[in-house]
């Protein structure tokens, strides 16, 4: 497994590869980005995975500095998993001195997640293009975990014609539910305890639009009340919002909705969504042993 630093080694071990899958992550992996991998491994010739805590996507109040970081473990992670080629530029890389240039996704990037961290999705959309036309993938791999950032970047791909076909990957959770993330690990033993709460809220709206519950006001509800029973949970979002447009609903037509929230449990902002699809469970998949 090749491992690169500069944008010119990221370009010169492209030119030997064929069909090439991307995968961008920020590091501390688990299984959920795993899955992406071996999807990427499935579909493409080879694997690139990208290691890049990207400053840009913080906040000044946010968690840049502290977030979790192990490169020696992701590195061996990746080796295992027969990946070809790890980018993990510095900073400076991405960034030098003087950059100025950002890619703005409009229209459904001011809601839910967009709404709750302003200039959130302008970093992420920037950083994900200049992954793109450095690694020029021809798929990149995305979880549904993270269910706006994939309508933001098919957007994007869409809007700048960029040549790549984006895959979105469904979300991989822990045995009692919870959603697995590189910030579970900031969780204390109580505060784990109580997380499975969002997804317990999740599907018990899921539960209700299969049993034919079609109000989005009774379906938010069904989400606050669930939550309400744990006391660490501070909801700072529930939501019932169009598939496409992120818009909230009144009310859950035919073509399905997206249920997601973001809840603080402790100091922790965790967040977890379920597709409502009139035509599957749209659940996800629970983490298989490995
Ligand atoms: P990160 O949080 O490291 O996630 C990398 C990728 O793994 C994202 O596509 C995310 O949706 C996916 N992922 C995370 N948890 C998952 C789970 N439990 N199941 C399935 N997929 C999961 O998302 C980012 O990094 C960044 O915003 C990034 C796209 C790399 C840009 O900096």
């Amino acid at each position: 497994m090749e491992v690169v630093e500069t944008i010119e080694a990221m370009r010169q071990a492209r030119r030997a590869f064929g069909r090439v899958g991307l995968v961008p992550t920020m590091g501390f992996l688990h299984t959920g980005h795993l899955a992406l991998i071996r999807r990427a491994h499935a579909e493409c010739e080879q694997v690139v995975v990208s290691v890049f805590v990207n400053p840009t996507q913080f906040a000044p109040h946010e968690d840049f500095e502290s977030y979790p970081r192990n490169m020696d473990r992701d590195l061996a992670l990746l080796a295992s998993e027969g990946v070809d080629l790890v980018f993990a530029p510095a900073s400076s890389t991405m960034y030098p001195a003087g950059y100025n240039t950002f890619v703005d996704v409009y229209g459904v990037t001011d809601t839910l997640e967009g709404a709750a961290r302003p200039g959130f999705f302008r970093g992420v959309a920037t950083v994900v293009c200049k992954l793109f036309t450095i690694v020029q993938p021809d798929r990149a791999y995305f979880g549904q975990k993270d269910a706006q950032q994939t309508v933001v970047i098919r957007k994007m791909v869409r809007d700048l014609n960029l040549p790549l076909e984006v895959v979105v990957c469904p979300t991989v959770r822990e045995a009692d539910g919870l959603a697995m993330s590189s910030r579970n690990a900031y969780l204390n033993a109580t505060e784990r305890q109580a997380a499975p709460v969002l997804y317990r809220a999740l599907t018990a709206a899921q539960q209700q639009y299969l049993a034919g519950e079609r109000d989005a006001g009774t379906l938010r509800d069904t989400m606050q009340q669930v939550l309400a029973h744990e006391p660490l949970a501070q909801p700072e979002y529930v939501s019932v919002a169009d598939l496409h447009t992120l818009q909230e609903l009144a009310w859950v037509g035919d073509s399905g909705a997206l249920l997601s929230m973001a809840v603080r449990v402790g100091p922790t902002r965790l967040i977890d969504n379920i597709m409502l699809d009139a035509s599957r469970a749209g659940a996800g998949s629970r983490a298989s042993p490995r």
